[in-house]
């Protein structure tokens, strides 16, 4: 298959560095509610980077579930192919493609586990056979001999948990939150000279609020 001759303009917004709001988070909150407001099919879904110790990079779709005063959180299984990657290296990237708006986000920082009680009211709010779910995919990412072996525990489960029994929280599942450390906007812009501005930290002041510095990279 060959794509060569596929291209598109883009040319659905702009980005100048003089209007950005000082706070990353403002922005990403704005791009946010733009998205959702154009529809964008599952905003909230993100690509979630990992590198393990011995530098193999992996990337999975997650759901975005919060955006906090320090970062975004996401939930998974804590023993899963990314748990294990984290566990040995915290750093790792998310990016967000949303097509109707001809943008993309990426965020990067460190990864750490949220509050144990956040992950558990998380849990319990979810649907119940998605609880039970998350007790069958155990460790999420191992081997599993066929479907019906997985069907057949989601199936004793639902048996040892009927609907409206409290299914427990397991202690290998919860909230990861990554830090944003550093930020990059990009929207696309007509001939490739795309917007592209990043944040980073700069320093932080009397109350330890992070100053954020912003540049302009080339596209
Ligand atoms: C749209 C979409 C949403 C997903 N959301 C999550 C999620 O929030 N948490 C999660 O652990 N896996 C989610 N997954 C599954 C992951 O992409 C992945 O298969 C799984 O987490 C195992 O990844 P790992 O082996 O790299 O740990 C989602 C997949 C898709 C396509």
């Amino acid at each position: 298959m060959d794509f060569t001759d596929q291209r598109l303009s883009y040319e659905k917004g702009v980005l100048d560095q003089q209007s950005v709001p000082e706070s990353p988070f403002e922005l990403l909150k704005a791009w946010m509610n733009e998205a959702i407001e154009q529809k964008v099919q599952e905003p909230y879904a993100m690509s979630l980077a990992t590198c393990s110790v011995d530098h193999t990079p992996s990337v999975r779709i997650v759901l975005l579930r919060e955006i906090t005063d320090t970062g975004i959180v996401f939930y998974t299984n804590y023993e899963s192919a990314k748990g294990h990657d984290i566990a040995e290296n915290p750093n790792a990237e998310a990016l967000f493609f949303w097509h109707e708006l001809e943008r993309q986000i990426r965020i990067s920082g460190k990864v750490t586990k949220i509050d144990a009680d956040k992950s558990a009211a998380y849990f319990q709010k979810r649907p119940h056979d998605s609880q039970v779910g998350a007790w069958v995919s155990q460790p999420q990412s191992g081997e599993v001999a066929n479907r019906e072996v997985m069907q057949q525990t989601f199936e004793e489960l639902q048996a040892e948990y009927p609907e409206n029994t409290p299914v427990p929280t397991p202690t290998f599942w919860g909230g990861y939150e990554v830090t944003i450390e550093k930020i990059e906007f990009w929207q696309g812009r007509a001939n490739r000279m795309h917007d592209r501005i990043v944040y980073t930290q700069d320093s932080r002041n009397s109350e330890s609020v992070v100053n954020w510095a912003t540049k302009r990279l080339l596209p």
